[in-house]
């Protein structure tokens, strides 16, 4: 089997192991958050060795010249040299002013924006916790709006990162984060252009942020936003999504719930089916996509269908580590 050496040390794989899970699996420390190939905080430097191509999709031309690839989709079929690279994202400190559970399962943290951070609305930063897990949380606050990061977390039963934010952070702790990164955002071009933006339960979070950006930026089309959940603690900020299209005449947002209720407001059904459903034909729309991976994927596949160009979809798919570690 191909050979991962590491820092003087070597270390075998097993079976079609990626070089990530090799390196854990044998306890060195190295820094990830998907390991779906989204999040890019496996980031390594290969030295003498040939990289497999899909370790290296989605990295920028100079990373590749630079040797860079993703830990976690790199599976060597020949032995590989590799270093932690020593430019990393850059980092920040930040302080929780906030925290307030929305739900029974969602929290809203709110983080002072540390001096020479700035991001978008929609981006995405990732976390770091004390023994260096990370995972990604996408922005909901508006750099010109809100003086604060605003996160959306949704806690997922057993999920390290998620329930540690969730119920062990307390206001005024120090949080250790990434700069802000990712493509889906709004681009203040074509105006008139119809938006339309689906999300599932905490992807609320960078559609918020993408919405408010857009009327802020004077976008005139009309705006549909569908929030949906198969639950109801998925269903948050109803009344400030409400109150943002009783503003806005062409801002419309519509809360779903997949599981019969009685709750007022919420329609009955998928968000993603009913947005696609409202819409004959989606050419000239531009599309937002946020939250579980495969809605994203799924709709995404259908707006293109229904006549989307791929260009004017944007994607956040909240891709998920499938094998956790032992401890945050
Ligand atoms: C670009 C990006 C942006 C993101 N933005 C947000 C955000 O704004 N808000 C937010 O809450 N999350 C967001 N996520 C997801 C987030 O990064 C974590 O994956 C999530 O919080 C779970 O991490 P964890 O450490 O708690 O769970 P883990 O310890 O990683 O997982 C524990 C177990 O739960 C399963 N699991 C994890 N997530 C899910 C899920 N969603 N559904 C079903 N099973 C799951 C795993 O397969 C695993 O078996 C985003 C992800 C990406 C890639
Ligand atoms: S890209 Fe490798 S852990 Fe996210």
């Amino acid at each position: 089997m191909p050979q991962i050496h590491h820092e003087g040390d070597s270390y075998v794989t097993e079976g079609d192991e990626s070089v990530l899970d090799c390196l854990l699996r044998h306890g060195v420390s190295v820094s990830y958050g998907c390991k779906a190939g989204a999040c890019q905080s496996c980031l390594m430097q290969a030295g003498e060795g040939a990289l497999p191509p899909e370790s290296q999709k989605g990295l920028k031309d100079t990373q590749k010249y630079d040797k860079q690839f993703l830990a976690c989709m790199c599976r060597p079929q020949a032995d590989l040299e590799v270093a932690k690279l020593r430019t990393v994202a850059k980092t920040y400190t930040s302080q929780v002013i906030e925290i307030e559970h929305l739900s029974a399962e969602i929290v809203r943290i709110r983080l002072a924006q540390p001096d020479g951070f700035s991001y978008r609305a929609g981006q995405f930063i990732n976390i770091v916790t004390p023994n260096n897990v990370s995972r990604s949380y996408s922005l909901a606050s508006v750099p010109e709006l809100d003086d604060y990061l605003e996160l959306h977390v949704r806690r997922i039963p057993s999920g390290l990162v998620s329930t540690w934010l969730c119920d062990h952070l307390k206001v005024n702790a120090h949080l250790t984060i990434s700069e802000a990164m990712g493509q889906c955002f709004y681009v203040p071009t074509r105006h008139e252009q119809p938006l339309l933006l689906i999300g599932t339960g905490s992807g609320l979070a960078p559609l918020y942020g993408i919405a408010r950006d857009a009327l802020r930026q004077g976008h005139s089309g009309p705006i549909h936003l569908y929030h949906g959940s198969s639950h109801q603690d998925g269903i948050y900020y109803v009344e400030e999504m409400s109150a943002l299209a009783d503003q806005h005449p062409h801002f419309n947002y519509t809360p779903t719930l997949s599981r019969p209720h009685e709750l007022p407001k919420i329609q009955l059904g998928r968000a993603h089916e009913m947005a696609l459903k409202s819409v004959n034909r989606l050419s000239g729309w531009r599309l937002y996509l946020c939250g579980h991976p495969e809605m994203v994927q799924g709709t995404k596949q259908k707006a293109f269908i229904a006549g989307a160009s791929l260009q004017d979809i944007y994607t956040d798919p909240f891709t998920f580590t499938q094998h956790p570690p032992k401890a945050v």
